[in-house]
């Protein structure tokens, strides 16, 4: 897939998206574009803008400033035009207690002006596809949370959405359910529909999504796929790890090797290096160790990954709360 995304077959295109609260830019001057049947991701800290941004992508806030275009909708011109068109499941699942899954998604089948029959055979169907078929005629407050985000992605695909929203769909589930959320996701890509998630994990960005924004401040501050990030920080790493009786030996013999510095982790006693050529590097540290007569428990190199990345360009890990 090329790096850049062109103008066609987009499902999305924002441009220069700006919301203040009070004194705070909550968005600042945002791009984002988004293909067709692909996920995109946005990716960001607590506070980055990221829900901000859904809600304005969703019609639920007016910007201060910008253009939002969803499935060739203006979303600001034409609000209820788009909301046929968009799937949303918030942040916070939406889930009214009292009801029981099944009669929360008849509900809203009713509410998009399918009739009975039709609402309930819609029910059925995504009852099974999101594996609720055993809870579904419980109460949804005797739901686990990993039920109700099922229950609340559910409700977002009655109308079958051509683009959906998920904000954070994953937060605070189990892995588990997790993956089982990333299959529900890949299903419906490949039924064509247009994903734009957000999400504070870098390894669910990297699994999931074709090409990432990340968001920091309120300001988009990289944009790219997984690959090409990762790339961009250009340097692989080397990690080994040997006894606490050869940490600083190890370290010595690799700098002296290497001519660079080599970080220690005291609690794990793995060492790290940076290099832009891993590979023979990682032979000269073995031939290295081997000589000094250091035994390596493990030696690896790896690609920097979206963590190291998150790290370079904002300065702070995306698990961190400012
Ligand atoms: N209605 C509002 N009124 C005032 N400030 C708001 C409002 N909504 C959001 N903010 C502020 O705007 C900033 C961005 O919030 P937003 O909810 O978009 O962040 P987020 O990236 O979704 O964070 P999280 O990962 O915690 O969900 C935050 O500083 C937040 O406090
Ligand atoms: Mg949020």
């Amino acid at each position: 897939m090329p790096d850049k995304i062109t103008n066609d077959k987009l499902a999305i295109n924002v441009q220069g998206v700006t919301k203040q609260f009070g004194t705070l830019k909550a968005l600042d001057t945002v791009d984002l574009k988004a293909r067709q049947s692909k996920v995109t991701g946005l990716l960001g800290p607590n506070g980055a803008g990221k829900s901000t941004l859904i809600k304005i992508m969703t019609t639920l806030l007016s910007p201060d400033d910008g253009r939002v275009m969803v499935d060739g909708v203006d979303v600001l011109a034409d609000p209820s035009e788009a909301r046929k068109r968009i799937g949303l499941a918030g942040q916070y699942a939406a889930v009214d207690d009292f009801l029981t899954g099944r009669e929360t998604l008849y509900m809203v089948g009713r509410l998009y002006g399918m009739d009975s029959p039709q609402a309930k055979k819609r029910s059925q169907e995504l009852l099974e596809r999101l594996d609720l078929v055993d809870a579904a005629d419980r109460q949804t407050k005797t739901y686990s949370g990993g039920m109700r985000r099922r229950l609340d992605l559910g409700a977002s695909l009655v109308a079958t959405p051509h683009v959906l929203f998920l904000d954070e769909p994953t937060t605070g589930l189990d892995p588990r359910t997790r993956l089982q959320l990333w299959d529900i996701i890949r299903d419906l890509v490949k039924q064509g529909v247009t994903i734009l998630l957000t999400t504070q994990y870098l390894e669910e960005a990297d699994a999931l999504c074709d090409y990432i924004y990340v968001v920091d401040h309120g300001k988009m501050i990289v944009e790219g796929t997984a690959e090409s990030l990762k790339s961009s920080l250009g340097q692989d790493v080397i990690e080994l790890r040997v006894s606490d009786a050869q940490l600083a030996r190890a370290k010595e013999v690799i700098e002296q090797r290497l001519k660079t510095e080599v970080e220690v982790d005291d609690l794990t006693q793995r060492l790290r290096v940076r290099t832009t050529s891993g590979t023979d590097d990682l032979l000269a540290v073995a031939a290295e160790l081997k000589k000094a007569k250091l035994t390596a428990e493990e030696l690896s190199v790896h690609r920097p990954s979206l963590d190291d990345v998150f790290l370079a360009v904002t300065g702070h890990s995306a698990k961190e709360t400012k």
